[in-house]
């Protein structure tokens, strides 16, 4: 018995990494699996079957189902047919993992629009994509009367939601998908319809990409327990896809290693109101009320400026 009998999954980017990882858990878990993968470089150039096939073929020796999916999950076209291809061939939809993406780190100030288009187009925009045919299909599924539970699981990473250098258009895409799945989860929870995220982690050919010289394999090399394989995401997944979980949905999740932890979403912090009756802030009220009342010992960088601007 696994956590996902009868369901069926997409995996987006599912022919290497953290996506490979993905689909081999979801099948072991007992899911159909349609492993998408366009099969271009890290950078996103150019296209190949293999890695798609590879997973596919992984899952059938095993014993499991699966097919293979070649679409770019950012072309309009490309996400109706990954999810028209699911429902022809095993029936329905039921698991949505929005994983595929690529790299193009630089300085803001070296990066060229195309690096940026890039990695917005397809972090960003495939997610959306994705995510609209697979809810267009939920929707006509609840209006017809059977009502689906069905789980997205999205991809960001602390790239976005904590920031770092050298990463400006994959962490405003990963910081994207992070708002996407609150809104996805708020419109989608009437058709029976969960979306969560993961930051995962490990050492894939995406992280190769920013640490030089760490040995790159994929999940199911690894024999034992290690902290680097990008396999350790899985099983998170697995378990947000299956109805395990059903009182979940609209989350943000790290899943790295042998660690899981929760994502606290943006949220209001420590108000002031201008001094005696409510009005319009003068500008020059602002620095001693903010200082005083909204950084006061949550940060200590601005407490020394705070100090700065009091001796001066
Ligand atoms: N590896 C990490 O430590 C780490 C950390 C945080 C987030 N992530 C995220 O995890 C996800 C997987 O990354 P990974 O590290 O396994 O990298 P990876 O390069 O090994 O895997 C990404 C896969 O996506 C596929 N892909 C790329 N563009 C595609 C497209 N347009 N359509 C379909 N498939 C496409 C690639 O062919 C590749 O197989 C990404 O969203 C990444 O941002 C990874």
């Amino acid at each position: 018995m696994g956590l996902l009998d009868g369901k069926v999954a997409i995996v987006t980017g599912g022919g290497h990494g953290v996506g490979r990882g993905e689909a081999l858990e979801l099948a072991a878990q007992g899911a159909k699996v349609v492993v998408n993968d366009l099969g271009g470089s890290v950078s996103g150039e150019g296209a190949d079957k293999r890695p798609a096939e590879e997973v596919a073929d992984l899952i059938r020796g095993g014993g499991g189902e699966a097919a293979a999916n070649y679409d770019d999950v950012a072309d309009w076209n490309g996400a109706k047919n990954l999810v028209q291809q699911t429902v022809d061939q095993f029936g329905k939809l039921d698991v949505l993992v929005n994983n595929a993406g690529i790299l193009r780190d630089k300085m803001l100030f070296s990066m060229t629009e195309e690096d940026f288009d890039a990695v917005i187009r397809v972090h960003l925009k495939g997610t959306f994509v994705c995510t609209h045919h697979a809810a267009t299909y939920w929707r006509e599924q609840s209006k017809a009367g059977n009502q689906p539970r069905a789980a997205i699981v999205n991809t960001v990473s602390s790239a976005g939601l904590q920031g770092n250098v050298g990463q400006i258009n994959y962490g405003a895409a990963k910081a994207g998908i992070a708002a996407m799945t609150i809104i996805t989860s708020l419109e989608l929870s009437r058709y029976g319809v969960r979306a969560n995220a993961i930051a995962p982690g490990g050492m894939t050919r995406m992280s190769g990409a920013v640490v030089k010289d760490m040995e790159l394999k994929e999940p199911e090399e690894y024999e034992e327990f290690n902290p680097m394989n990008p396999g350790n995401s899985a099983p998170m997944v697995a378990w947000l896809a299956s109805d395990e979980a059903l009182h979940v949905t609209g989350q943000v999740f790290r899943a790295v290693g042998s660690s899981i932890a929760h994502y606290l979403p943006w949220q209001l912090g420590p108000e002031v109101e201008t001094p005696g009756e409510p009005g319009r802030w003068d500008p020059a009220q602002i620095g001693p009320m903010v200082n005083a009342y909204v950084f006061r010992s949550r940060n200590p960088g601005l407490q020394m400026g705070q100090m700065r601007a009091k001796t001066r």
